[in-house]
């Protein structure tokens, strides 16, 4: 369904971000007929540059980081004809005036910030002072927001004199992700899981984004980060806020979101015994992540593994373990939902002990698993098997899973639809740095440092032995 005609201006225009995702993204929304022939997407930056310029750095982002299987050559020429570009200074008046020219009256307007969160407040002030911007306007805002919580709350502070909560859309791009809003249909469709979706029949749940990328070219800001705030902060306490949630009265933004919040707030702060923190090593030519960022004493980590608990009463003893790393074995991110054994086997020890666990596929194979316990089959007696009940997308849903879109076209095509539902609220991100600071405070004051880890391994033996001490296993990454 097409959207509404809209101008969309993309601040930091010639930048990693719009080059990699957001250009190529759109092209493919427009290829997949979403994109109205009347919208407008206008590059902003501080590069001097023209429109021939930027369109054919617009076209060689596409031909490198677009849709290789379906590279729609033909309709580039079309798309380029809806691509401009302004230089503009985000600090100065340079440019302001020229860019209110190239916006029409009466059509859905977007500002992207795809700049860092330092240049959020002098665009804002811009966008109102040079008249761009009106009370229908929206501004899209990326990570990081914030490296804590006092800045997560200036940066709130400065966008809310310029433009209303509605206004404001936080990209998490999780939540974009195909399996993310499945896991909710999957939750709230069926009638089948949400009564066993407690305390009482989850043993524990098990969150894993791993990658097997390095920090590459992100040295500088990802020194910075580490990955408790650079993952945990924001995609991985989204997938828990998910899963953990209650029912939302409607698939609508603050009943989404209001549930979220509740979920971040009964988290418990985080006994320093349940996390570790990893650095992967340097391996004979393979340089580690201190090589990387260029710092031979970094202590900043690339693995996080922890085990939380969200106290209320439905999850009351339930633990959630996370974890997330970069250079590990493989690259998936899955969410595992284990359930406890049944009360009591009547098959005898030797049949072997079971459990069923829903195992929710991010990437890559998205899908959804869930294992059942039936009898091996054959002559062999009673003995036990595990066996898939698998709902891989692009075995149930065949070729036209390829024309689902990633996880920026659609969240690009929400901000235009002015739906938030997926998109992060001022106080959620609040609170999920509050609960992140005095983890982070607390490896500071410790003085903690890293424990190294092998590239391509499952992060430092001590994130097994988390598990392990509780009787307890990790999935395998693969
Ligand atoms: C980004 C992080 O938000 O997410 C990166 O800054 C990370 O460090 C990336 O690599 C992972 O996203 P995806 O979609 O590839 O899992």
């Amino acid at each position: 369904i097409p959207v509404d005609p809209f101008d969309l201006v993309i601040f930091g225009g010639t930048g990693d971000l719009a080059r990699r995702k957001i250009l190529p993204g759109l092209f493919r929304r427009f290829c997949g007929g979403q994109m109205p022939p009347e919208a407008r997407i206008i590059g902003a930056a501080r590069s001097d540059m023209d429109d021939a310029g930027f369109r054919q750095m617009v076209a060689e982002s596409i031909h490198e980081f677009g849709d290789k299987r379906h590279p729609h050559e033909d309709q580039l020429p079309a798309f380029l004809e809806r691509v401009s570009y302004e230089t503009v200074d985000a600090t100065g008046d340079g440019g302001w005036t020229a860019l209110k020219a190239r916006l029409r009256p009466g059509t859905v307007r977007a500002f992207y910030f795809s700049v860092g969160p330092s240049l959020f407040g002098d665009l804002a002030e811009r966008l109102r002072g040079f008249g761009l911007a009106d009370d229908d306007s929206r501004v899209v805002v990326e990570k990081p927001f914030g490296h804590d919580l006092k800045s997560a709350r200036a940066l709130n502070a400065t966008l809310a004199r310029h433009f209303s909560e509605q206004q404001i859309y936080r990209i998490d791009h999780y939540l974009g992700k195909e399996t993310v809003q499945n896991l909710m249909a999957v939750r709230f469709g069926n009638m089948l899981f949400e009564p066993l979706w407690n305390a009482q029949y989850v043993d524990h749940i098990q969150i894993t984004v791993a990658e097997t990328v390095g920090v590459g070219g992100r040295g500088g800001y990802y020194d910075k980060s580490g990955a408790m705030r650079d993952m945990v902060q924001n995609h991985l306490m989204q997938l828990l806020c998910l899963i953990a949630m209650e029912p939302p009265a409607r698939f609508e933004p603050d009943s989404v979101r209001d549930e979220k919040l509740k979920v971040i707030r009964a988290l418990d702060p985080v006994d320093w015994h349940h996390i570790v923190r990893g650095q992967y090593a340097p391996d004979g030519d393979t340089p580690g992540y201190r090589h990387d960022v260029e710092d031979p004493r970094s202590r900043t980590e690339s693995f996080v593994a922890l085990k939380c608990h969200v106290s209320n009463w439905r999850w009351a003893g339930t633990p959630f373990y996370l974890r997330t790393g970069k250079k590990l074995r493989a690259r998936t991110s899955e969410i595992a939902v284990v359930f406890k054994d049944a009360p009591h086997s009547i098959f005898g020890a030797d049949a072997g002990r079971h459990r069923n666990v829903l195992s929710i596929r991010l990437q890559p194979n998205e899908g959804i698993t869930l294992g059942v316990t039936i009898k091996e089959p054959g002559p062999g007696g009673m003995r036990l098997v595990d066996v898939p009940l698998d709902m891989t997308f692009a075995d149930a849903l065949g070729p036209d899973v390829e024309d689902v879109p990633d996880a920026y076209e659609r969240l690009i095509m929400d901000v235009i639809r002015g739906n938030q539902t997926l998109f992060m609220r001022g106080d959620e991100v609040e609170a999920a740095w509050a609960w992140t600071d005095p983890i982070i405070e607390g490896w500071i004051a410790r003085n903690e440092v890293p424990k190294p880890y092998d590239v391509g391994s499952s992060g430092p033996d001590d994130s097994l032995m988390l598990m392990h001490k509780d009787g307890r296993k990790w999935r395998e990454i693969r």
